[in-house]
């Protein structure tokens, strides 16, 4: 999905291995796809290393764990209005109680201060609770480190298409200017991801135990085998970022994890080379699948605050709004002239920690474009057809963004971006037709991308500049 990933099809590699041209065909024999799928990360730790170990969770359900009862699923037992016309208000709505009710499944059993020794578990009271995607530890740029999982998130990239003076990083607003000098690339963030047994168990089929995506054809449609996503799916990501309190106080006293990110050299540039860092817990995200809503997604987001009332960093999560569609009758995916207020996405307005929203009153994270929204660029995940490697905005819909974004009212390519399909639909602009839907997970449109580099290279793309991604 990188735009700078050259296309590399499937026939070019079976042709170079007849040939005996393919140089790194040593590698491939050593590591199958099933070791790279499925390995932890994408180094091992130092050996005086004492932290904490990342271990990937893909013993992937084998039984469909069946209807999602109250007791794991209370959201889906609240009452909630997902086909209101006018803007909604999160004080009096049910919106609070919904992604209340997701968060508390999700903390269950979770140490609530999220401590580095403990991270985030997905072993809860004895059992395997959460799963990880996998073929996310391929990648030596941004691919998983060994001490949470993390992996650098790819939702800043989109500044690169937009112009920021910091193409690598989110800037955050309100810095002084000696903080900004610091950081002058801006801030890296680094994620970790876990899926719940109903989400593991469509990811068990989709990468069944040799590694290769497994894929069926359905009404026509070559599509991963195990989706859709069945309801009661739930996924929730832990964001990260390097800012530290002196320079953005609202993280003072948030979870503080040590991760192998990228380096920095002395011109404050990020470089290929890995080392164990500190990292703030900044934002957490919920995803889940729930029938009532027009995408059959919901989206929800929590803001760590040092400001906000509780004694636990857990109890400081703030939540931020709920979103579960993409608004496709306001601007910009109509021209302002004929827009109606958003009403697909509804935001807690009154919180005392910095916030950015999404486009035009859609939801977006403290660390996301502001010029996306959570839905708009979630329903765009789709592999490159044929599972070669794919060129965003060529192969694949511009997830990231395109000139233009939440700017040019009612352009073809706003009005494709934010509007409201379900898999296995194409990208409502109709370019790209042999693309993959993947039922909005951009995790998984990772693990396709990586497989296909390694299906159709043998080898990883090599790490050159972390800053130019
Ligand atoms: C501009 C694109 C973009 C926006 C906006 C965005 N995300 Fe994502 N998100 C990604 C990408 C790319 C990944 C996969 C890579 C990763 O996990 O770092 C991802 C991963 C996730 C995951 C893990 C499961 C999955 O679907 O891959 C969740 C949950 C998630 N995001 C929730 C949210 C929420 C909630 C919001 C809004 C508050 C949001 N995202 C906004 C790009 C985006």
């Amino acid at each position: 999905m990188a735009p700078f990933t050259p296309a590399f099809s499937r026939s070019a590699f079976a042709l170079s291995l007849a040939m005996g041209t393919l140089s790194t065909g040593a590698s491939l024999a050593q590591e199958s796809a099933a070791d790279l799928a499925f390995r932890d990360a994408v180094n091992t730790p130092p050996v005086d290393y004492s932290g904490p170990v990342f271990e990937l969770s893909h013993d992937y359900p084998k039984q469909d764990p069946g209807e999602c009862g109250k007791q794991e699923c209370p959201w889906l037992f609240i009452d909630v209005d997902f086909s209101s016309e006018a803007p909604l208000d999160w004080q009096s709505g049910p919106w609070k109680d919904y992604i209340a009710a997701i968060m508390e499944v999700v903390l269950r059993g979770q140490d609530p201060n999220l401590s580095n020794e403990l991270g985030f578990q997905t072993n809860v009271n004895g059992e395997t609770a959460w799963f990880h995607m996998p073929w996310m530890a391929y990648d030596p740029t941004m691919g998983r480190e060994f001490a949470h999982g993390t992996t650098n998130e790819r939702t800043a990239h989109l500044s690169d298409f937009l112009g920021s003076p910091m193409p690598n990083a989110t800037p955050i607003s309100g810095m002084t200017e000696a903080c900004q000098a610091r950081f002058a690339h801006g801030f890296e963030s680094w994620a970790v991801g876990v899926y719940n047994k109903w989400g593991a168990y469509a990811l068990g089929q989709a990468f069944p135990e040799d590694g290769a995506p497994a894929l069926v054809e359905q009404n026509g449609k070559t599509v991963p085998a195990g989706l859709p996503f069945s309801e009661g799916t739930l996924v929730a990501k832990f964001l990260t970022t390097n800012a530290t309190p002196d320079c953005v106080p609202y993280l003072a006293d948030s979870a503080v994890w040590q991760v192998n990110r990228h380096q920095v050299s002395s011109d404050e540039e990020y470089t290929c080379q890995r080392g164990l860092q500190t990292t703030r817990l900044t934002q957490v995200d919920v995803a889940v699948v729930d029938h009532r809503s027009p995408t059959r997604w919901v989206y929800g987001t929590f803001g760590y605050s040092a400001n906000a009332p509780g004694d636990t960093v857990l109890e400081r999560l703030v939540p931020l709004g709920l979103q579960w569609g993409s608004d496709p009758d306001t601007f910009p995916a109509v021209p302002r002239a004929d827009s109606v207020p958003a009403s697909q996405s509804v935001l807690n307005t009154k919180i005392d920690t910095y916030e950015h929203w999404g486009c035009a009153g859609r939801l977006a994270g403290p660390v996301d474009n502001p010029k996306s929204s959570c839905v708009s660029c979630h329903t765009a995940a789709f592999a490159a057809a044929d599972q070669t490697s794919a060129d965003t905005g060529q192969d694949i819909p511009p997830v990231f963004g395109f000139p233009g974004i939440c700017a040019d009212g009612g352009s073809p390519q706003n009005a494709a971006y934010f509007s409201n399909y379900q898999f296995p639909d194409l990208y409502p602009s109709g370019a790209f037709p042999g693309a993959i839907p993947l039922d909005s997970s951009l995790q998984m449109a990772v693990a396709f991308e990586q497989h296909s580099v390694f299906a159709n290279k043998g080898t990883p793309n090599a790490c050159t500049d972390p800053n130019q991604f």
